[in-house]
């Protein structure tokens, strides 16, 4: 059951920020990272696939499990948390979209404006000149047409910069908005887990999805237990004014 108060914020709200970890994509069937026997990392250690070093020590170990995840999540279909965030674009006067998720999603569902905090699992990237390439990434090392230094996934690695304009947009979407949600993330990794603060620090209600409270719960004005492909279709109809 949605919290009253927090429906009432966001009828009146002018400019809803939401944040999406990879629990809204967990209903998809696609792992989260950190749940125990399930998640990603459970069965890898991420400083030997998500960082700039582990791809130069070993590129094709790391394209075989991006390479995985492209083909988990070609097979994966949005899920109603996807589309009810979607629907939500219509129901309030302004939504900015931050996820921190690779997977491409929320688009999928038909959410207009996504920031892709963490970059695109689909996109791949000169490692060299760092700029977008078009590879056949079916080779076992994949190639930059131009340079012919490696191609890598365009996605963000632990110890690189998130990409300038999204940090920008999200943070002053944070700033200026007036309920923020995080839904379906740890609040573990920063730059990111540190927008709902700067949210609540600008005077926006603040509240958390989550099926188990994370670190942050009690930092939030409302933490929803429950999961996001529930919860968020509910607060679609509370808005919509459906019982
Ligand atoms: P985590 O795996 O750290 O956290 C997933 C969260 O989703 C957990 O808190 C779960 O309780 C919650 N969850 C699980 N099922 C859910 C459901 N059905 N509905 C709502 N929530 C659910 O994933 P993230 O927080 O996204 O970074 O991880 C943040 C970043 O750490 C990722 O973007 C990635 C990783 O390293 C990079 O790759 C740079």
């Amino acid at each position: 059951m949605l919290p009253e108060p927090l429906l009432a914020a966001l009828r009146d709200a002018q400019h809803v920020c939401v944040l999406t970890g990879a629990g809204i994509s967990a209903e998809s069937g696609i792992p989260t990272f950190r749940e125990a026997q399930t998640g990603l990392w459970e069965n890898y250690d991420p400083m030997d696939l998500a960082t700039p070093e582990a791809f130069l020590r070993d590129p094709e170990l790391v394209w075989r499990w991006y390479r995985w995840r492209r083909d988990l999540v070609a097979e994966a279909e949005p899920n109603p948390g996807h589309r009810a965030l979607a629907e939500l674009e219509e129901l309030v006067p302004k939504l900015t979209l931050v996820t921190q998720n690779v997977d491409g999603l929320h688009a999928r569902a038909g959410s207009a404006d996504v920031i892709e905090f963490h970059g695109n699992l689909f996109a791949t990237r000169c490692f060299v000149e760092d700029c977008l390439v078009e590879v056949d990434t079916e080779a076992e090392i994949p190639r930059c047409p131009a340079c012919g230094g490696h191609a890598r996934p365009g996605v963000v690695w632990f110890g690189e910069a998130i990409p300038g304009q999204a940090l920008d947009r999200s943070f002053a979407a944070a700033r200026d908005c007036d309920v923020f949600l995080s839904i379906g993330t740890s609040s573990l990794v920063y730059p990111a887990a540190g927008l709902a603060e700067l949210a609540k620090n600008h005077g926006a209600v603040v509240a958390e999805v989550n099926p188990n409270p994370t670190g942050l719960a009690a930092f939030f004005d409302h933490a929803v237990a429950g999961n996001a492909g529930e919860v968020l279709p509910e607060l679609v109809s509370g808005l919509r004014g459906a019982p």
